[in-house]
């Protein structure tokens, strides 16, 4: 929803941008480069040189690069650590570790997969930048995508997948085609969970001082803790760090993510009668750019009939009603004890929790206070949903309209998911939004986690080997 900071346009004409994420820029110098990527490079590789912070050529580093297939865009994480007593030392600062985002995202390009192949070989490029040329094949590329390609058939998944192991395999990087796959949403949320435990410094200790994670992303949604319950080993995994077992509730709700839900509710709109229907998680007067049914990721193109004109009338009220039966949909279909969201087991919520990605970037647009946020977001909510659309591109002159028009939904979406649904209290002190923990700040990243996971020799079960763990609970 909310853009990265630094947005610049590569190629004109085209819907690629780049991003880098360097917080403060001290040796990194940022231009606006109209003609080639290549020109672009260059610019920052002298710089890189020049600072005392570079990434030198030193022996005792090590490297690994991750690239997230997520479905708003695709980020290569490069990360360069070191061994310690025979143990890795991470660290996330922006000395050791540096990303860059192009868009649009992998399953953009399911009617042409081949053409993913200039995305990917443009962040291979950019790893190399960084990576010195002789660790090269010592150094493990990976790429991971999450539920915009999830969405997609296994076929056009294959098709896409291929086409990146082709770049990476001629990369000079160290690859293995199954490192090119879609992770499933529940090891996504095992990895939000790890990297924030590690960064609030409670991975590797007692499982039930642990911090939840509760993430609202575009195409899914996931949620993740430790539970003393009894978990349904379809929802349970087990991760060891340490000496420490970990065995953790991790769903990923597919298609529950804000843009998806958005769509689908608003699909369901058309297709609810005839002539007129509101839609009160669209403020009066919206009316451009209102998304087609298959935009956003390509996913939703499924025949639809479309038989009514949806007129928007924000009304959080009732926006919240609608999302709160969306997200109640098939209960009664509940085969566990209980299901928060439709029929999806989810234990009762227990420990701290951060919620992050779309849940800290609504909290952000409305500049929620920590304390209390739900229960603050629902007046401001209230307020936006309510107010005239011309009034709020004036307010708001910025934000680009298909962004804006959406904190009505994603604001209603939010209180009735994480309050309604989940059943967190509005005032509830042990939630707290975020897209950084720790006293390093350390990127909320699922990536991050994957790395973690991938390098510190942590015992990890893929899939269903987790059951097996059940035994010590
Ligand atoms: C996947 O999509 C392709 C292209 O649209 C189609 O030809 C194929 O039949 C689909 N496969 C499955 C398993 O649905
Ligand atoms: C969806 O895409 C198809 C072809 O890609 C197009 O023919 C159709 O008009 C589109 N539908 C909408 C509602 O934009
Ligand atoms: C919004 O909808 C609720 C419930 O239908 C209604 O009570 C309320 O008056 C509406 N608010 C506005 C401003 O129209």
């Amino acid at each position: 929803m909310v853009e990265d900071p630094l947005m610049v346009q590569i190629l004109p004409d085209q819907p690629s941008s780049y991003t880098f994420s360097k917080t403060k820029s001290k040796s990194i110098l940022l231009l606006i480069i109209t003609t080639t990527l290549g020109l672009l490079f260059v610019v920052f590789y002298s710089n890189i040189e020049l600072s005392s912070s570079g990434w030198n050529v030193k022996s005792s580093f090590r490297y690994s690069v991750i690239i997230d297939a997520g479905s708003s865009g695709t980020r290569v994480h490069l990360f360069r650590y070191w061994i310690e007593s025979g143990k890795p030392v991470f660290d996330f600062g922006e000395v050791n570790y540096l990303s860059l985002k192009l868009t649009p995202g992998l399953s953009a390009y399911a009617d042409n997969p081949v053409e993913a192949n200039t995305m990917v070989a443009h962040l291979v490029d950019f790893a190399k930048i960084f990576i010195p040329v002789g660790v090269l094949k010592v150094t493990d590329i990976r790429l991971m995508a999450t539920a915009g390609m999830r969405l997609l058939n296994e076929t056009v998944q294959q098709q896409i997948l291929e086409v990146t192991r082709k770049v990476l395999r001629s990369s000079g990087f160290m690859f293995r085609d199954e490192w090119a796959s879609v992770i499933s949403g529940s090891d996504e949320g095992i990895y939000a969970w790890v990297i924030a435990n590690y960064a609030l410094g409670s991975l590797g200790g007692d499982p039930f001082q642990t911090t939840g994670i509760v993430e609202l992303g575009g195409a899914s949604a996931q949620v993740t803790f430790v539970s003393s319950e009894f978990v349904p080993p379809e929802f349970s995994r087990t991760i060891s760090y340490g000496n420490v077992a970990y065995k953790i509730y991790s769903h990923s709700f597919l298609h529950y993510g804000q843009d998806t839900a958005q769509e689908d509710l608003y699909k369901s709109l058309q297709n609810s009668g005839k002539g007129t229907v509101i839609d009160p998680c669209t403020p009066k007067g919206y009316t451009a750019g209102k998304k087609s049914l298959n935009d956003s990721f390509g996913i939703l193109a499924e025949e639809s009939r479309l038989t009514a004109t949806v007129q928007a009338a924000g009304n959080f009220s009732q926006c919240r009603s609608l999302t709160f039966a969306m997200l109640q949909k098939g209960k009664e279909n509940c085969p566990y004890k209980h299901c928060s969201i439709g029929s999806t087991f989810t234990p009762n919520l227990q420990g701290k929790f951060l919620a992050k990605e779309q849940f800290y970037h609504t909290s952000k647009f409305f500049e929620l206070e920590e304390k209390a946020w739900l229960s603050k977001m629902i007046p401001a909510a209230k307020s936006f949903c309510g107010e005239e659309w011309s009034k709020l591109k004036e307010k708001y002159p910025t934000i680009k309209d298909r962004y804006l028009h959406g904190y009505c939904f994603s604001s209603a979406y939010i209180v009735s998911m994480l309050h309604d649904s989940l059943g967190f209290a509005l005032d509830d002190e042990r939630i707290k939004f975020a897209e950084k923990a720790g006293a390093k700040n350390t990127p909320l990243d699922w990536a991050l986690g994957a790395f973690i996971l991938n390098n510190a020799k942590a015992r990890y079960d893929y899939g269903g080997k987790s059951r097996k763990n059940l035994g010590f609970f």
